[in-house]
């Protein structure tokens, strides 16, 4: 449905930092934005009409899907199923099949070894027993993950022993088991986005390297420092990740590099993700306004870098409490964008913002990215 002006409606499904992103990234087409969200969030506040209630009350979400043009979802984790169930002919993208598969791990890498993708050696193992043979024969160390729930590394596990995968086990596993994959003694961990139209047609960003600290993104440097043909081969089984999943909108493949060169799938996200937040700055259209284009039905953006070099670092709380922001001295750094996220409350960890700076010299891009990000209190 088109609102009172005319204008399409895209409905989000979630009120944190990617549907705030994407509403900012949608405004500027003519595009209303309303979210749906169970509890109130900062971060959506006055982008459009905000619905707060439950969402999984079938009511709520024929209502809601009554008054969008189109609707996503900000994470895997949001009710599609249920709206389905509550709207049978809403334009949801991605299609919940998709979200259903790459919820569960295990079935996330089953299927893209069905289709033929390169994954780290994996076996879904529904007992103790099963986990220990499968440790045994991939040789360890070997890393438990937990089915579902499971990011910025909670639900993960190293073992190094059979003691630990003994210890490991009651905290991961599920009642269907965990998913055991042998360790990956990568080079460098990539992410390849792809923005997939309903109709198939696509177009891929740029490889990024991405760098974790304490298991959660620290920063992003695109164009990843990797031979033409390692990134021809990352967008090709990028794009093939996505496709053997159905995702429509953005989805993010986080691969592996390993030392002779391969490339390994680890995790498909689908949905705009952390290390697309760049592409604001740095491409003709970003993650987030083709996300909107694609659930829209619209024709693709290009994707290709309009800078040299990008570099991102997030910006993480440090302390418990009510948030308190000051930006001034990293807006006075120049070339740099920053992003706040809104959120009334600070917590360590917690992703409160972002900085992007540009520029051609990836060393000294990285280095004012890093000082713009260490000058903001939160
Ligand atoms: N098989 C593996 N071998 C070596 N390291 C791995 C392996 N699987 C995951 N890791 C490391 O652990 C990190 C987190 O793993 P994964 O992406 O599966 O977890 P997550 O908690 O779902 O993710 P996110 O941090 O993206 O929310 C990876 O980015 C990588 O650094
Ligand atoms: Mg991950």
């Amino acid at each position: 449905m088109a609102s009172s002006s005319g204008a399409p409606v895209l409905g989000i499904l979630g009120g944190g930092q990617l549907g705030r992103m994407t509403a900012l990234a949608a405004i500027p087409m003519g595009v209303r934005v309303r979210f749906l969200v169970p509890k109130p969030s900062g971060s959506v506040d006055g982008l459009g009409e905000v619905t707060v209630a439950d969402w999984t009350d079938l009511d709520v979400l024929r209502t809601f899907a009554a008054s969008c043009s189109a609707i996503t979802v900000e994470s895997e984790w949001a009710p599609a199923d249920l709206l389905v169930q509550a709207a049978p002919d809403v334009a949801l993208w991605p299609r919940p099949e998709t979200l259903r598969l790459i919820r569960h791990k295990g079935r996330q890498n089953q299927t893209l070894a069905d289709a033929g993708l390169p994954l780290p050696d994996f076996e879904l193992c529904s007992n103790l027993d099963d986990a220990l043979a499968a440790a045994e024969r991939f040789g360890y160390p070997v890393i438990l993950k937990q089915y579902t729930h499971s990011y910025d590394g909670y639900g993960n596990a190293t073992a190094r022993t059979p003691d630990d995968l003994r210890a490991a086990w009651p905290d991961l596993a599920g009642a269907d088991g965990l998913l055991v994959e042998a360790f990956v003694r990568f080079k460098q961990e990539l992410t390849v986005l792809v923005a997939r139209h309903p109709d198939g047609s696509h177009v891929t960003y740029p490889v990024a390297y991405t760098e974790q600290r304490d298991h959660r993104c620290h920063a992003v440097v695109v164009p990843a420092d990797i031979p033409e043909a390692t990134a021809e081969a990352a967008r090709r089984v990028g794009l093939a990740a996505v496709e053997a999943v159905g995702g429509v909108g953005i989805t993010a493949v986080e691969l592996f590099e390993t030392g002779d060169g391969r490339i390994l799938v680890n995790e498909l996200a689908p949905r705009p993700h952390n290390t697309g937040h760049y592409s604001i700055e740095a491409c003709y259209a970003s993650q987030f306004e083709n996300h909107a284009r694609a659930v829209l039905g619209w024709p693709l953006g290009s994707p290709d870098l309009r800078v040299a070099v990008a570099v991102m670092i997030n910006v993480l709380g440090e302390r418990e409490g009510v948030t308190q922001s000051n930006i001034e001295d990293a807006l006075a750094v120049s070339g740099v964008g920053v992003h706040l996220y809104g959120k009334a409350d600070v917590r360590p960890k917690r992703k409160m913002g972002h900085v992007t700076a540009t520029g051609t010299d990836p060393a000294e891009v990285r280095a004012r990215a890093e000082r713009a990000a260490s000058l903001i209190t939160l």
